[in-house]
């Protein structure tokens, strides 16, 4: 059988399991008419549209369109434990793209690239995501305010987190003023763990840090993730935001609806759009504003479709300039993860695929929506701490500890979807395979290296180039190093060695067997082969003051150069967050949507 066969079927059976669960999922959607007008178009209802449409369209008096290039969610995207439903079928559920092939990084994958996921339906990547939710850090927002961006310092943006949040986690005296409880949006306690949830917790007390809830006063420490899920069901920012406010009268959310252009009027202020819905072109008018929540790589895709960008890459493709706007694409950032630091354990330690679909985890899941089908699968905790110099309140690592072996599923689905090549996965993992063991990930919060997005040509079915320059600034290589040491560390502890009875995968791995096994060189050469993202793409459509000159977006949001036109998702972000991407880009939603309701007089 083929790769394509193999997921092919096992997309199948996912969702006919999944519809056995819980029954069919559903999510209602319209069919507008030809060149509506409507006062908000919003492109995009992922993290960061959701929210904007469901706050605009608190005014009765406002007419809200969502355009949304995917479909419905199925089934299967609302079982947490089903998290990896879309991997097997990416042109289903999400735009199948990958990255350029990377100069510095990724050398064991295929054609030294990487699948770069993002989810293509209602709910956009947070109805893909694996549901951590992570604010990041109090200065990544106050440093967002201090390059000139008014009303981003983390006390500002602090009431947008409350604001979304309905907190059913552990409230305590420290961190009940840092979340929100009956705000729209469920933010559960994970409701099963392997034993390893609880070990990396008390392996981070042996090396000195505590555990905490890691959204609160202090991100320094180890927690088990808080998840966007509520009674056992994923809640992508649609589900929370868009779903319950269907009977509002005034909005409305067409799928299928691939935005191809946005339309100015003679003065640039934006009009409208022009989109394809099921190949058919069509137009949709806004009689105030165009909101782009197409994400960090499909935003600066559109705004350079519709001839705002650098000038020289529009001509070189045929598109008339509106606007030469060099930034637009520039600035990508994204949380380089090192994969292949990983332990094996004894059976009953860590995830294996058989509890998670045996009839006894199905039970427990129809009955009581709990057990390894409600929590994603193998996320079992995380860790922020500060290797190298500096504020020791801003951590410069993340560590994810996944409770995943790449083998345990011989081969069949992780392997290929993550991307190594094949006689990688031979040499380095299949002398493990079928065993259960964990993974864990260092990632740099806040990488040095920026890469970019720019059109391959000026199709708008093309895919446009995503490269995101992994491991181009040095420093960030020497910042891993530290990173592997800590990791190593965290496999070492006695609760790891002795409790849990992990065996490191010391096997050299393949392209580094030339040096020697363990030295600072070696673990080098195994950054830059073994590196690749973690799905948070971030910065394409930097906000900042107009002096700089890679600024897209004002503070308020307002695309540079034309009127009537905001980018409202984490393209906007000028630093990437210290943490997972999808809380902060629902807090964006919440952020942008207040901008706009003071600039049109309604608050
Ligand atoms: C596999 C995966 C796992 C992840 N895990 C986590 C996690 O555990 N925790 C976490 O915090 N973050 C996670 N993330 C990242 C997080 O989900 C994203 O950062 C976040 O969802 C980005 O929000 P956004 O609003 O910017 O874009 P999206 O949520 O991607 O929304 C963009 C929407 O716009 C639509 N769209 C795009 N182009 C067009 C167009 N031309 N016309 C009409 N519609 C269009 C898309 O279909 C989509 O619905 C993960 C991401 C992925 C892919
Ligand atoms: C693991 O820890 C033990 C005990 O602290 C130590 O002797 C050993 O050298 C460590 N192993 C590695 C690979 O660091």
């Amino acid at each position: 059988m083929g790769q394509a066969a193999i997921n092919a079927a096992m997309a199948a059976l996912v969702g006919f399991t999944a519809k056995l669960l819980i029954g069919q999922a559903n999510f209602p959607t319209d069919i507008v008419e030809d060149d509506v007008s409507v006062d908000f178009i919003i492109v995009g209802s992922g993290s960061a549209g959701s929210p904007v449409a469901a706050r605009l369209s608190e005014n009765p008096a406002w007419e809200v369109l969502v355009l949304e290039a995917g479909g419905a969610p199925p089934a299967e995207s609302r079982v947490p434990g089903m998290m990896l439903y879309s991997m097997p079928d990416y042109g289903r559920y999400g735009y199948n793209y990958r990255t350029t092939p990377q100069k510095y990084s990724q050398f064991n994958y295929v054609n030294n690239a990487n699948l770069f996921p993002r989810g293509k339906l209602i709910g956009g990547s947070s109805a893909v995501n694996f549901m951590m939710y992570n604010r990041g850090n109090r200065y990544d927002y106050d440093r967002w305010a201090a390059l000139g961006n008014n009303g981003w310092d983390y006390k500002t943006v602090l009431k947008y987190f409350k604001k979304s949040e309905n907190y059913r986690g552990r409230i305590t005296p420290e961190n009940t003023a840092y979340h929100g409880v009956g705000g729209p949006m469920t933010v559960e306690s994970k409701r099963y763990g392997t034993p390893l949830a609880k070990a990396y917790l008390d392996a981070g007390r042996e090396l000195g840090y505590p555990s905490l809830d890691t959204n609160a006063a202090s991100q320094m420490g180890f927690n088990t993730p808080d998840v966007t899920v509520k009674d056992g069901l994923r809640q992508s920012a649609a589900e929370s935001f868009i779903k319950p406010n269907l009977h509002r009268r005034n909005l409305r959310i067409q799928s299928d609806s691939q935005v191809t252009k946005v339309l100015f009027d003679r003065n640039l202020r934006a009009i409208g759009v022009e989109y394809k819905h099921r190949n058919r072109v069509r137009r949709a008018y806004a009689r105030k504003e165009v909101v782009l929540s197409a994400g960090a790589v499909d935003s600066p895709k559109l705004l350079l479709l519709s001839g705002v960008g650098p000038r020289q890459h529009l001509e070189a493709l045929g598109i008339r300039t509106l606007v030469d706007l060099p930034g637009v694409g520039q600035n990508f950032q994204d949380h380089p993860s090192i994969f292949g630091i990983c332990w094996n354990v004894p059976k009953g330690m860590a995830t294996s695929f058989q509890r998670l679909l045996g009839p006894a985890s199905k039970i427990e899941y129809i009955t009581k929506r709990s057990g390894p089908l409600s929590a994603p699968f193998g996320m079992e905790g995380n860790a922020w701490v500060r290797l190298r110099e500096g504020d020791p309140t801003f951590p410069d690592m993340q560590f994810l500890i996944a409770s995943l072996s790449i083998g345990v599923d011989f081969g069949l689905l992780i392997s290929p979807t993550v991307g190594f090549k094949r006689e990688v996965y031979n040499d380095y993992f299949k002398p493990y395979q079928g065993q259960e063991g964990f993974n864990i990930g260092p990632m740099l919060t806040v990488p040095k290296s920026r890469g970019s997005i720019t059109l391959r040509s000026n199709d708008p079915a093309d895919p446009p180039l995503i490269d995101p320059n992994f491991l181009s600034h040095p420093d960030d290589v020497e910042l891993f190093l530290e990173g592997v040491k800590f990791a190593l560390a965290i496999g070492n502890t006695t609760v790891m060695r002795e409790r849990i009875g992990a065996r490191f995968n010391d096997r050299p791995v393949t392209g580094c067997k030339h040096l020697s096994y363990g030295s600072d060189d070696y673990w080098r050469c195994f950054i830059r082969r073994m590196a690749s993202t973690t799905y948070h793409p971030a910065g394409t459509c930097k906000m900042a003051p107009e002096s700089d000159p890679g600024s897209v977006v004002s503070s308020r949001l307002l695309v540079r150069g034309v009127s009537g036109l905001r980018v409202i998702d984490a393209s906007i972000m000028p630093f990437i967050t210290s943490g997972n991407t999808n809380a902060p880009s629902i807090m964006i939603g919440e952020r942008g949507a207040d901008f706009i309701k003071e600039d049109h007089g309604f608050i």
